[in-house]
């Protein structure tokens, strides 16, 4: 192999640049050269191809966001696009990609690879946490440490006014950063969009609650079906006027921000093990962290959106709110 491409695509998270360093640096230890594609697909598409080299990822490793920059491309959900992208591939004689990023992503890859026969390897970016065949994406430890970090500030608040608060965080189809965001700083309750949403039950909780607790803090993920925090927090003031309510929503605040030692690490062995996937012929596979070891999961695997809720966390939950 002499030469590879390299790319983030999707949401951008905190440790895209560190694995981007990896690949870098992995694959000019090995003399291939390396290519950055920026903007994801719509890079690929529009020819900004540039060249990297050792010091073009130099000092990276602790900033947010990704230096190739990323983009959600429509025209490469079309073939047309697709077939463009494909043909500035041959033309820079790329013999091999790595993608950093999403489900999104992943699907793209796999659409590509039925018209362009270049071997493609994954590294699981995003901070949702959901694809298969990895125990943390890049991004999602940094994002649930941003989680803690504003909401005990919220928590300062809420007990000097002894109000209830739903906080929405992100997640689209996937409750993993409300999860384990709302087991860290001890939230009253945490509503997500893999259980069904009981407004009765949480309702009748909040009822007879203990009652010494001056604040209460839910964590939302914008994905569940209730309709996120506003919508719940609606509901429950009808309901429950007796409490002071107020609604915060994240947002973006969590994709930014300097990467976590955990994702620094992961993200550095991701970008690693993709080149060292490409030199030994794999193609169409995300890599993974699965229990300390490098995992390689098919990308039709990965996208999944099927990853099972330890029911003893939500049990757990129950337990230490009360
Ligand atoms: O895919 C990661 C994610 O952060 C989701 O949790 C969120 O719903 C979405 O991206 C937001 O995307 P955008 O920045 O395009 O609005």
């Amino acid at each position: 192999m002499k030469k590879i491409a390299v790319f983030t695509s999707g949401g951008d998270s905190p440790g895209m640049n560190a694995c981007l360093r990896a690949v870098v640096r992995t694959a000019i230890y090995h003399q291939i050269e390396v290519v950055g594609i920026k903007h994801g697909y719509d890079g690929m598409i529009n020819d900004e191809f540039v060249e990297m080299d050792a010091k073009s990822v130099a000092n990276i490793i602790h900033r947010g966001g990704t230096i190739l920059k990323t983009a959600r491309s429509k025209e490469f959900m079309s073939l047309e696009g697709r077939q463009k992208a494909s043909a500035n591939l041959m033309k820079h004689q790329v013999e091999g990609i790595v993608a950093i990023g999403g489900d999104g992503t992943f699907c793209g890859a796999l659409e590509l690879s039925k018209i362009c026969n270049i071997p493609i390897v994954g590294c699981p970016g995003t901070i949702d946490n959901d694809l298969i065949g990895t125990d943390f994406t890049i991004g999602y430890d940094t994002a649930i440490n941003t989680v803690i970090e504003a909401v005990d500030k919220i928590r300062d608040t809420a007990e000097s006014h002894d109000r209830l608060f739903f906080v929405e965080v992100m997640g689209r189809d996937a409750g993993l950063i409300a999860l384990r965001g709302g087991i860290g700083v001890g939230a009253e309750s945490i509503i997500i969009p893999e259980t069904k949403t009981d407004i009765e039950d949480l309702i009748k909780r909040l009822e007879s609650g203990r009652k010494s607790k001056s604040s209460k803090i839910i964590i939302v993920a914008e994905g569940d079906e209730a309709g996120g925090a506003f919508k719940i927090a609606e509901q429950v003031k009808t309901r429950l006027p007796e409490y002071d309510t107020r609604v915060t929503v994240l947002g973006h605040i969590q994709r930014g921000g300097s990467p976590s030692a955990m994702d620094r690490v992961n993200s550095s062995r991701m970008g690693f093990a993709a080149v060292e996937a490409l030199m030994q012929g794999q193609r169409n596979v995300m890599i993974g962290i699965v229990d300390k070891n490098i995992n390689y999961t098919a990308f039709e695997n990965a996208t999944k959106h099927i990853q099972e809720l330890n029911p003893d966390l939500m049990r757990m939950v129950g337990i230490l709110s009360l």
